[in-house]
């Protein structure tokens, strides 16, 4: 390869010549191990993973769950001049080319978004040490952990608790200096910024000092959860999640370690249902090598949460209708929204074919239910007459069917039904109506074309969540302005019927 170079390259001086090429070799070699690097490994950890070396180089097959086919999916590719303001910027690919740390003892690098003003940051060869985090274990049965304070939830981090080799003998010095890393990940207004904590106290290892207790040669994505019992809170988290695995342009879909002390959860269902598994840090021997790590934002930098808090404006539509400008389309939450239910097995194929015509109508519940260990038990109450709405929808439902069409209301509890069930009734219904509420971030998981939200907006919850979601996944809504937490069951009532009208006159009910 040397002689042709030289061939193509130098006709002038020899030195300058000689530079030249072995500048070249040296640019290339660093593509070539790079790409290597990121591409071949990932296999299951275990007995016959390959020796430590450096670079840990692994050529087989990565494991975990392959990435179903989505039909509003497009390419997560980087794409130079994208206006950090646009949809694209926010809820796809607006991060940079990487910055990278180590170069050329290690790989570890980051992708800064200036939309997100945050980074997506992954290493190869790398070292978790569970015992330098100081949290809670997690994953515990909710009553065996009433009382706990959310300060031992969350992760402190000690010198060393990740570590990355280097090949040389010598210090163990931290990866990152403090500029870089306050450029990287700003804390902003975050107070307990644990991403960036956590980057900060990465110190480098020398090679014959590692041990391993365990190795995981599938790519895992460490994700510290905020709010982690919010479905709203939670939704952030999956999305970036997911994100972050299409950035780091894994082939199948990663493991998850959570570097937090959260006890179980009814959401822990969904985290199972997208990743292939879900590894709590404390739950894990150490020290554990990872050959293939990634960071994934934290749920306050994330487009999700970012997006319902600046107001931004974008259109939700189908990938084919997506125009080449990415400034305020996107079809970005159909996408990951497709991937939810496609990772619980519901494809919205099979839950259009209802026998005969019936429409379901879908009524998100807030219900008691002890939802985290500080929780009273009681969530606020945004609608005061549940009950008498529910009725109210039953007596209409009754009156409107005729032989060509049957209504169904669904009693949506919820907090009683799996995730599954969920997203089943969700994907089956025509309208959705609910109160400011978590649980109607189910929007984001309905039929784009085929359904529509009604929210009931009480004067004491005017927040923008939902409208904002509809808008982003291109779907139809309405919203009830009520006078108090008590709705007027007769404005529901018009209101759904004249929705329901809406809706048969567009012929997306069959
Ligand atoms: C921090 O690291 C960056 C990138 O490696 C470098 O450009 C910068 O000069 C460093 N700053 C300090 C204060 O060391
Ligand atoms: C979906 O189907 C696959 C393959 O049949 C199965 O392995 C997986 O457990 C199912 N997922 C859920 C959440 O039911
Ligand atoms: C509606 O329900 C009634 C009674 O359950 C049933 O007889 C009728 O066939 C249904 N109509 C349609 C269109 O499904």
């Amino acid at each position: 390869m040397g002689t042709r170079k030289r061939k193509w390259r130098c006709t002038g001086i020899k030195k300058t010549c000689v530079k030249r090429v072995v500048v070249l070799l040296v640019v290339l070699n660093a593509l070539q191990f790079l790409v290597y690097l990121l591409h071949s490994l990932g296999v299951d950890g275990g007995n016959n993973a390959p020796p430590l070396n450096f670079p840990a180089i692994v050529m087989r097959q990565v494991s975990g769950k392959p990435w179903p086919r989505l039909p509003s999916f497009t390419p997560w590719d980087l794409k130079a001049d994208l206006d950090p303001a646009s949809c694209e910027a926010f809820f796809g690919n607006g991060f940079t080319q990487p910055f990278r740390l180590l170069d050329p003892k290690g790989l570890f690098h980051c992708f800064y978004s200036e939309t997100l003003r945050t980074s997506i940051c992954e290493g190869t060869n790398m070292v978790m040490n569970p015992k330098r985090i100081k949290m809670a274990k997690g994953g515990e049965p909710l009553d065996s952990v009433i009382g706990r304070n959310e300060e031992e939830e969350l992760p402190y981090f000690t010198s060393g608790a990740f570590q990355i080799f280097v090949p040389e003998r010598g210090g163990r010095k931290p990866l990152f200096n403090k500029t870089l890393l306050e450029y990287l990940i700003p804390k902003g207004t975050v107070q307990e910024h644990t991403l960036h904590h956590l980057l900060e106290q990465i110190r480098t290892i020398p090679l014959n000092e590692v041990t391993c207790a365990q190795r995981v040669t599938q790519p895992a994505v460490v994700v510290t959860r905020f709010e982690y019992a919010n479905l709203f809170h939670t939704v952030t988290d999956w999305y970036s999640a997911y994100m972050t695995s299409r950035i780091a342009k894994l082939k199948k879909r990663p493991r998850l370690i959570f570097v937090d002390g959260h006890c179980k959860s009814s959401m822990d269902d969904g985290w199972q249902a997208m990743f292939s598994g879900v590894n709590f840090a404390r739950h894990l021997a150490g020290p554990v090598c990872f050959d293939h790590l990634i960071f994934a934002p934290l749920g306050y930098n994330t487009p999700l949460f970012k997006g319902v808090n600046q107001g931004i404006f974008c259109q939700g539509c189908s990938a084919s209708d997506l125009e080449k400008d990415l400034q305020y389309q996107t079809a970005r939450l159909r996408e990951f929204g497709e991937m939810f239910t496609s990772a619980f097995n519901i494809s919205s194929a099979t839950s259009s074919s209802q026998e005969g015509r019936v429409v379901k109508v879908l009524f998100i519940r807030r219900e008691d239910y002890l939802a985290h260990p500080r929780h009273i038990g009681k969530p606020e109450s945004r609608l005061s007459n549940e009950e008498e709405v529910l009725e109210a929808l039953n007596t209409w439902a009754s009156r409107r069917a005729s032989d060509e069409l049957n209504i169904t209301i669904v009693n949506g509890l919820f907090a009683h039904m799996s995730m599954q069930e969920q997203l089943q009734q969700v994907q089956q219904s025509s309208i959705i109506v609910g109160a400011h509420g978590a649980g109607l971030s189910h929007i984001l998981f309905a039929r784009p074309e085929e359904t529509a939200v009604l929210e009931l907006v009480s004067p004491y919850f005017v927040r923008p969540h939902f409208q904002a979601m509809s808008q982003w996944m291109g779907m139809e809504y309405h919203a009830i302005e009520m006078g108090s937490s008590e709705a007027d069951c007769s404005e529901v009532i018009d209101r759904v019927d004249s929705i329901l009208t809406g809706l048969l006159r567009k012929h997306v009910i069959s």
